[in-house]
């Protein structure tokens, strides 16, 4: 039957009979899928697999510390944890433009991980967290996500002498079989049924020019929105939810004085494919709240605003 322990124990003994002692290379993003296949691998091969994690400051609040204590802390992954807040904050000076702030991160992204896998010695599989959709959809490579992968999949970017193999073991699984192979593995319920988080992170939700002052704002916005939606027991109810910072400034007034900062957006939508969408109809009591708490805990925020636009005509990220 095909159940989580069945495709627990059928992988477990596939990915030993392929790797052997061979040491295995992966990617860590904190998202399910990287990290159902860094839980997967340890218990297979333990400490034959190195994860590398780059923190590229784009990343929520405390989201990197909550990785490394997962995997590292808790677990015992060996995970390399990258520092790379500056490298890329100092690529996307001045850049503007969405896509050209994709491309950057994607690039940069890739830089790091080869720099830090010719580094590591008898490397011979790179692993990665590829599931079904995205062996049907690779056609359409869509994402910096799949850009990602594509360019990993033809090892292009890595260094040739590190001849690499690619090691895939949720190829065959649904995003739901992931997710329950997770928790078959232990993993905290509240990062295997995470919202979905775009490879290129905060850089394409703090609109326009990404600046540190701005990407802090961003992050306790967005923290109070989730937590609360997380309180109120709205987090599972909708797809995906999060905070954009505008960089257009607008009046407000705090205390006696004037303020002239920028604008909060909060987005929340309910979908099945993420390839349409309707905005969630969260309660108007919530969405005062969670205004409130961001007006007052949240410095040099002039106003927050809902946004109540449908996909189409909108994508669910701003950028
Ligand atoms: P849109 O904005 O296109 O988003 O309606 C659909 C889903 O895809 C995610 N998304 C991305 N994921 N790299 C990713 O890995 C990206 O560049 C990217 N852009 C959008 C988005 O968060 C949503 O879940």
């Amino acid at each position: 039957r095909w159940t989580p322990r069945n495709i627990l124990e059928e992988s477990l003994d596939r990915i030993r009979a392929q790797v052997g002692k061979d040491r295995v290379l992966l990617g860590l993003s904190g998202g399910v899928d990287s990290s159902v296949v860094a839980a997967l691998l340890h218990r297979a091969i333990g400490d034959q697999l190195v994860c590398v994690f780059v923190d590229n400051g784009l990343l929520r609040l405390g989201e990197g510390d909550q990785v490394m204590s997962t995997f590292a802390r808790h677990m015992g992954v060996r995970v390399i944890r990258v520092d790379a807040e500056e490298r890329f904050l100092s690529r996307l000076k001045g850049i503007t433009d969405p896509e050209q702030k994709r491309k950057i991160i994607g690039n940069t992204f890739i830089e790091i991980f080869d720099d830090e896998a010719s580094r590591l010695e008898d490397v011979r599989w790179l692993a990665q967290g590829t599931i079904y959709p995205d062996v049907i959809e690779s056609a359409a490579a869509k994402t910096a996500k799949a850009r990602v992968i594509k360019s990993h999949h033809n090892v292009g970017g890595l260094p040739e002498t590190m001849n690499l193999r690619l090691l895939e073991p949720l190829r065959e699984l649904f995003k739901d079989e992931v997710r329950q192979l997770g928790i078959e593995l232990g993993l905290p319920y509240e990062m295997v049924y995470r919202h979905p988080f775009p490879g290129p992170g905060l850089g394409v939700r703090v609109l326009g020019e990404v600046v540190r002052d701005s990407l802090a704002t961003l992050r306790q916005a967005d923290h109070i929105f989730i937590e609360e939606l997380r309180r109120a027991g709205l987090y599972d109810q909708v797809s995906q939810a999060f905070a954009v910072f505008l960089p257009v400034h607008s009046v407000g007034v705090v205390g006696d004085n004037r303020l002239y900062a920028p604008v909060i957006a909060l987005r929340a939508v309910e979908t099945l494919d993420f390839m349409t969408a309707r905005w969630a109809h969260l309660p108007y009591e919530f969405l005062d709240l969670v205004c409130r708490r961001i007006a007052n805990e949240v410095p040099n925020v002039s106003r927050v605003v809902y946004d109540i636009t449908g996909k189409p005509p909108g994508t669910i990220e701003w950028e």
